[in-house]
Order: structure tokens, then C-alpha cells, then sequence
């Protein structure tokens, strides 16, 4: 990383929406605050970045990310305290991700320090869309894309960074449903799970709907190969409890992100004398803890909900029922806790928060 100071030219809008948005009917990923980033790529380097006024982009039909997919992107998000202060949950590992995204899609990486700061200075312009309500909070979205005008299957020259930011409600979920997936893959070994890339959102969604028509929320994806290892749960990591042992697929496969939200979770169990264990998971190991009672909760992991507990498993035909979501203490009291800690309830002793 490096340390310099950057410093991004702002061109305000002169419509704002804020006069007459309305806060009580948010739509995820609809609404969109005043401004956004922009920074362009080409000659072999980036642009300097800037801030401008929230606005449709102009593209050449042949662009190139829409022909061949390199486009990449990443999402966490900003709250506003009780003090009044905006804190962001740990911004530098989105950077690092995004930065590792890039490298895996062959694109250039976007300086993690200059990622971090274009959130900073973006949030501080439009901070007036960063509410008390309780559980609002604006969700950011910074995203890359080839640019080239061309039809040939290389990578671009030309690219654009972007940030939008997106005021976001309390985020209701139900307990899922979920079915573990034995036919369709989200990602090989050697492809580009790991990635934030947009293709793997696309891949996903024909045995997403598959999944729904059978009455499932999400899929449980399995390891591509022998479709016998848990791997993730829809867009979310996976986490079980098991005789009070906190247990999620390890990290060392290329076909599982590397989530913000499930590494948090596993450094404030640990701290709190959790025994934790990251490695290979079988779905047989699942079934039959399931099946015995041995499996105390299940757990999906993610930015846009924190943590959502697993209601039922179908597996080959089978339902199983996991405990009711009442007694699922340990997930309940982190859940809590990281959310105390991203609004500032409690002392942040992680060191996690980013003070816009
Ligand atoms: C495929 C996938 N897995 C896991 C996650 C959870 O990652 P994070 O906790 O960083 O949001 C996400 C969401 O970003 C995701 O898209």
C-alpha cells in the first residue's frame, strides 16, 4: 500500500434528491445517493479520480465487459452512530479483495489506500444519506469494468473504478430454507470463485431458481468435483455449530470468498473462548449431525444481512429440521454484538471501524 494523500476534485450536484426522497419506502439496490467515483484506466495507468454528481454512463455497444465478463465488485457498508459519527466496517479488507479480484480477472488493481479514501471522501460529501434511523445504513457498492471497444477476446486496456452508494432499510430475513446442491457448481478448483466477479452471480442464478421452484431460499453450493465438501450458502459464507465447536469450510480452495463478515465472526468467537475450527466440511458429516441432534445451528454469513440462521437442510429428497432459531444463542449474541460494534453501541476493541 502506499501512503499518499489523495486528494479527489468535486463537482457537486445541483439537484439534490434529498429534499424529497422518501425514507420510508427504501428499495434495496434501487435508490442511489447524490454522487458517485469515477476513475479511469488507460495507457497503462488510472486516471485521477474524482467525485461527481450521480448519473447514467454512455457505452460503445461493443464494450467489452459486456462481451466477455471482466467486471468485478465489492459491498459493505456505512452507519451512522448514536454520537452522530459514520463508521465503516472494515474497508481495507474490501480493498484487499477488490485488489485480489483484479489480479484473478487479469485488471489492474485498484491502490488499496486510494479504494479506502474514495469511500471516505464520498461518504463525507453525501453524509447527509447516512441516517440514524435504526437499521438504515448506505450501502456501498464499488465496482470495475472493462471498457475496451472491441469484439476479440483479450484483456481490456481500457477500464472504469466506480463507487455508487445506496440508502438500505433494516434488512428483515426470514430463517432460510436451503438445499444442497449436488448438480449445479458455483466454482471449480482453479476457477474464479474466490473472485468478486460478476460472472459467478450470473452462474448462480438458473440453479437459484431452480432451487426456489422446489421451495428453497438458497442453494447449499458443494465442491465441483465430488459435490461431497459444503463450500457456501448462496451469496453468503457457511458456519456450523456442532457439540459447541463453531466449524466453516477453510479458506486454502479457490473456490470459496474470502468473507468479511464470517472472518469477523470466527475472531469474536475465538476471542470469546469459542473453540473454532476452519477446514473441509462433508455434507455426510452434516446429514448425520443433523439427523442426531449434534448440529446446534447453522448460519449464513454476509454484508447484507450479518447472520441468517438455516431453518431446514434438503438433502436427496430429505427435509431436515434444524433447532428452533430461539435457541440459537451463541449466532444470536454475535449477530448482536457486530452489530453494536458497526454502530458504535458498543467500544469498538477490534480496532475494525473507519471514522468518515
Ligand atoms: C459468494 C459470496 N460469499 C460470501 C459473501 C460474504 O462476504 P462478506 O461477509 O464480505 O459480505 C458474499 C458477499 O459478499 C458473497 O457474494
Amino acid at each position: 500500500m502506499s501512503t499518499q494523500t489523495y486528494s479527489f476534485p468535486i463537482t457537486k450536484t445541483t439537484h439534490s434528491k434529498l429534499s424529497y426522497f422518501d425514507w420510508d419506502h427504501l428499495h434495496f439496490g434501487k435508490d442511489f445517493s447524490d454522487h458517485m467515483f469515477l476513475m479511469e484506466y488507460k495507457d497503462g495507468e488510472w486516471s485521477q479520480g474524482e467525485i461527481v454528481p450521480f448519473e447514467n454512463i454512455s457505452m460503445h455497444p461493443a464494450m467489452s465487459a459486456i462481451h466477455y465478463g471482466q467486471s468485478i465488485f465489492e459491498g459493505m457498508k456505512a452507519y451512522r452512530t448514536t454520537n452522530d459519527e459514520i463508521l465503516v466496517f472494515r474497508p481495507e479488507m474490501n480493498a484487499k479483495r477488490f485488489a485480489d479480484s483484479a489480479t484473478r480477472m487479469c485488471m489492474p488493481p485498484v491502490d488499496e489506500e486510494l479504494f479506502v479514501e474514495a469511500i471516505r471522501q464520498l461518504i463525507s460529501l453525501d453524509e447527509e444519506w447516512v441516517t440514524k434511523r435504526r437499521g438504515h445504513s448506505l450501502y456501498i457498492r464499488p465496482f470495475m469494468f472493462a471498457t475496451d471497444e472491441l469484439i476479440g477476446i483479450r484483456p481490456s486496456e481500457t477500464y472504469k473504478f466506480m463507487i455508487i452508494t445506496s440508502p438500505v432499510g433494516q434488512y428483515y430475513s426470514e430463517p432460510l430454507n436451503v438445499k444442497i446442491e449436488t448438480s449445479y457448481t458455483r466454482a471449480a478448483n482453479g476457477g474464479v470463485g474466490r473472485a468478486k466477479a460478476a460472472g459467478n452471480y450470473a452462474a448462480s442464478l438458473y440453479p437459484g431458481m431452480l432451487g426456489k421452484k422446489e421451495g428453497f431460499h438458497q442453494l447449499i453450493w458443494t465442491d465441483a468435483r465430488t459435490n461431497t465438501y459444503i463450500e457456501e450458502s448462496g451469496t453468503m459464507n457457511i458456519m456450523f455449530l456442532m457439540n459447541d465447536i463453531l466449524i466453516t469450510p477453510d479458506e486454502d480452495h479457490d473456490t470459496i470468498l474470502r468473507g468479511i463478515t464470517k472472518r469477523s465472526v470466527i475472531e469474536v468467537a475465538k476471542k470469546w473462548g469459542i473453540q473454532v475450527e476452519e477446514r473441509m466440511i462433508t455434507v455426510k458429516e452434516i446429514i448425520e449431525a443433523a439427523k442426531n441432534g449434534t448440529l446446534q445451528d447453522a448460519f449464513g454469513a454476509g454484508t447484507a444481512a450479518t447472520i441468517v440462521p438455516i431453518a431446514m437442510i434438503g438433502h436427496e429428497g430429505e427435509e431436515y429440521v434444524l433447532p428452533p432459531v430461539e435457541d440459537r444463542i451463541l449466532s444470536k449474541r454475535i449477530k448482536t454484538f457486530l452489530a453494536d460494534i458497526k454502530t458504535g453501541r458498543v467500544a469498538d476493541e477490534f480496532g475494525w471501524n473507519l471514522k468518515v
